[in-house]
């Protein structure tokens, strides 16, 4: 019997994802602690209110509430639009995948401008849909004209990710009014909004076809729990909560998610603090005279390394216990980017730079 002739054949032929290593066994490799710049988590971690209260809860045998009333009615203070504007799920990710389910037919399309998240694409094909690629201009800007040129008919939904994920640059409000004028459904994904206080929340209610996802796993530090909400014109919020996995948010995500909303003055020191450390990371990155880092509104930073030596770079720095992404697509050539840590992060991450740029022990030169 041959298993592949039942498999959907375009899911047969699909490359899937890259995966990461668990950090434990990161660290079992590497002997110690290791520095994990490489998956845009937040190095201070959740609130510690989350473990208290994961702690102090005493329902785990019971099933979540489907339609997520605590949540969603929490939520509407920290996003600022009511209950009904709000869907949760198990990370933004699963938002992106319920989202694609509700609109695309097989052979519809979505637009993705590359370089970005990977996901929109692994998911479009995973719901039998066509990704169309509309490349990011050389300073990763969205090609406007481009994506107009690219809708057809089968055109569902385009996806912007703002602040962008790996460029980290963001998208003006003009540029999605733009969007939002050709009547496709336009996702505009603020994973990293916190870090760039950059919204098009409030233009939700006035438009039929915006989508805004946000997450918990990047300013909450709660990557591992899988929480993310997205706030949506109330039409498609409600055929969400409709096609969702009734429980798809586990009582342990909402009862990080509530603790976390408890506890956002301190949430919001930690961003703070990463948002000073990335601007000192990038004029340190930006001191040495071999790489270009570009200047970014996430927790992240992309650099280039004009050489040719990202691969080799990424590889020695391995070595040392520091991990960062590197990629080496055609757009992508020979680039890092490199989450931001807490300030010891950056000094280890420095100083290993000048030494495997160099193959010496210790350096105090930048050249
Ligand atoms: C742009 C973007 N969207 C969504 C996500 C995924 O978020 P979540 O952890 O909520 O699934 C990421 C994670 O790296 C991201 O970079």
């Amino acid at each position: 019997m041959n298993i592949e002739e039942l498999i959907r054949p375009e899911l047969a032929a699909m490359g899937g994802y890259t995966p990461i290593e668990p950090i434990e066994i990161l660290e079992q490799r590497a002997g110690g602690r290791i520095i994990k710049l490489d998956g845009n988590e937040n190095p201070y971690g959740c609130s510690p209110k989350v473990y208290q209260a994961l702690a102090n809860y005493s329902y785990y045998h019971i099933y979540p509430d489907p339609e997520q009333k605590k949540l969603r009615q929490a939520l509407k203070e920290y996003a600022g639009l009511s209950h009904e504007h709000i869907v949760c799920g198990s990370g933004s990710d699963e938002l992106i995948d319920l989202i694609l389910r509700l609109f695309l037919k097989p052979g519809d399309k979505t637009i993705n401008c590359s370089p970005t998240f990977g996901m929109y694409p692994f998911s479009t094909e995973v719901c039998g849909g066509k990704v169309v690629d509309v490349p990011r201009s050389e300073n990763f800007a969205a090609d406007m004209a481009g994506i107009k040129k690219a809708l057809s008919q089968e055109t569902k939904v385009i996806f912007i990710a703002s602040p962008n994920n790996p460029t980290g640059n963001t998208i003006t409000e003009q540029e999605i009014l733009e969007l939002l004028d050709t009547g496709k459904i336009v996702v505009v994904d603020e994973a990293y909004f916190e870090f760039s206080n950059i919204t098009m929340a409030g233009l939700v209610p006035a438009y039929p076809n915006l989508i805004v996802l946000r997450t918990f796993s990047k300013w909450a530090g709660l990557a591992g729990l899988r929480i993310g909400y997205g706030i949506f014109p109330i039409k498609i919020a409600s055929y969400l909560m409709k096609i969702k996995q009734p429980y798809n948010v586990n009582v342990a995500a909402q009862v990080a998610i509530l603790a976390s909303l408890a506890d956002v003055d301190y949430l919001r020191g930690n961003v703070a603090k990463i948002v000073a450390e990335r601007e000192r990371l990038f004029g340190k990155l930006k001191e040495l005279d071999w790489l270009k880092p570009y200047p970014s509104s996430g927790n992240f930073i992309l650099c280039s390394v004009p050489s040719g030596e990202a691969k080799k770079i990424w590889q020695q720095l391995q070595k040392k216990g520091i991990f960062v992404r590197y990629f080496n697509s055609p757009r992508l050539k020979d680039c890092l980017r490199i989450s931001v840590g807490k300030p010891e992060d950056t000094d280890a991450l420095i100083e290993a730079l000048k030494e495997v740029k160099h193959g010496r022990k210790k350096s105090n030169s930048n050249s």
